[in-house]
């Protein structure tokens, strides 16, 4: 028993850990609870009489020693004292965890891919705005049921200060500034004064459109859609035009993208029609050009508006549009692959 004890007090003296898991496997093979130290106590009943006071004696002083050892191996890790025995200064350091981008950045930067390949530019405006920039400059009546407070956020009334509920505003903005050619899309956040649910939420994104110059034609308006919804759902898509109100554009009209999850076929995504809206359109109103000083003999033009939320969710199969503001990583994550 006493040759037992001095070989693994020499065999923990020599003892030594590069690393602090080193120091734990040290721990559990010479203290833990079925570490060597504790054999012997167990053993310990066997030792004749005579022998015991010896042998007690001797493996206290050993568990003493185990002790010690281990605790100035840990020590030396937790102060960085271990230097040259522990620190490995080659080893690869700790990956730095990328972000992804958000499916909403991802599908507006394909937006202004597919509009840039047409010659389109891309402006903002600001999301506080006042009532001539989203209402008045575009057509809206003055009794509209935009004007009032259930559907608009109002900062300030009289003068109206408002949070802009669409992107059209960045039209009046620009053309008050600039005499056509115009060719520009205007992407951006929008408030409206809605209940928050699977399918609406009172902050939301837009892409708008406008294109401004002489001679251009309710056909232009009609290729540059076809492009768009091809580029964006793919060669096969069909586009169907529906005629439709907007005081901004006569004459108006929603876009209609043939499902690409069905094919047309019809699904539960498109209400089994085989359609889905995805954005509203026109030709510019004389009116409008006129609030901005653009002469409408001269010139005529063609706008839309789509949301930027409803493409990601037709085009990704999203079904609840709160996931777009929740930030969970395990939701953003999915797009990590993604454009
Ligand atoms: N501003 C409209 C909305 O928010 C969308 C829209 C429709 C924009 C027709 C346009 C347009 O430029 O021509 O619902």
């Amino acid at each position: 028993m006493l040759n037992k004890i001095k070989a693994l007090q020499e065999e923990m003296d020599a003892a030594t850990a590069s690393t602090p898991e080193e120091v734990d496997e040290l721990r559990i093979k010479y203290i833990s609870k079925k570490g060597s130290i504790n054999q012997l106590f167990a053993d310990f009943k066997h030792v004749p009489a005579e022998q015991k006071k010896e042998v007690g004696k001797a493996i206290n002083e050993l568990k003493e020693f185990a002790l010690t050892k281990i605790n100035s191996l840990k020590e030396a890790f937790e102060s960085g004292a271990a230097g040259t025995t522990g620190l490995d200064l080659t080893r690869p350091g700790e990956p730095v965890k990328l972000g992804t981008r958000h499916p909403l950045s991802i599908v507006k930067n394909e937006i202004i891919n597919i509009f840039g390949r047409l010659g389109f530019t891309v402006a903002e405006g600001p999301e506080i705005e006042d009532d001539w920039h989203v209402f008045s400059a575009l057509n809206f009546p003055p009794e509209h049921p935009a004007r009032d407070m259930q559907d608009t956020f109002f900062i300030e009334k009289d003068p109206d200060v408002l949070l802009r509920t669409h992107t059209s505003s960045v039209q009046i903005r620009v053309m008050e500034r600039t005499q056509p050619p115009i060719r520009a899309i205007f992407p951006g956040r929008v408030f409206r004064n809605e209940a928050i649910s699977a399918r609406s939420h009172c902050i939301f994104h837009q892409v708008e459109g406008l294109y401004v110059d002489e001679n251009v034609s309710f056909a232009d308006l009609k290729q540059t859609l076809v492009y768009f919804a091809k580029e964006l759902f793919g060669e096969d898509s069909q586009i169907r035009l529906r005629p439709s109100y907007f005081p901004f554009t006569e004459p108006s009209a929603e876009m209609d993208v043939s499902c690409s999850i069905c094919g047309g076929e019809g699904c539960n995504v498109c209400k089994y029609t085989g359609w889905l809206e995805i954005l509203g359109c026109g030709m510019v109103d004389p009116n409008v050009l006129e609030a901005c000083n653009i002469d409408s003999k001269k010139y005529t033009g063609f706008a839309f508006g789509m949301g930027i939320e409803r493409i990601t969710m037709l085009k990704y199969g999203i079904k609840d549009i709160r996931h777009f503001f929740e930030n969970d990583v395990r939701f953003l994550k999915q797009f990590e692959s993604a454009t």
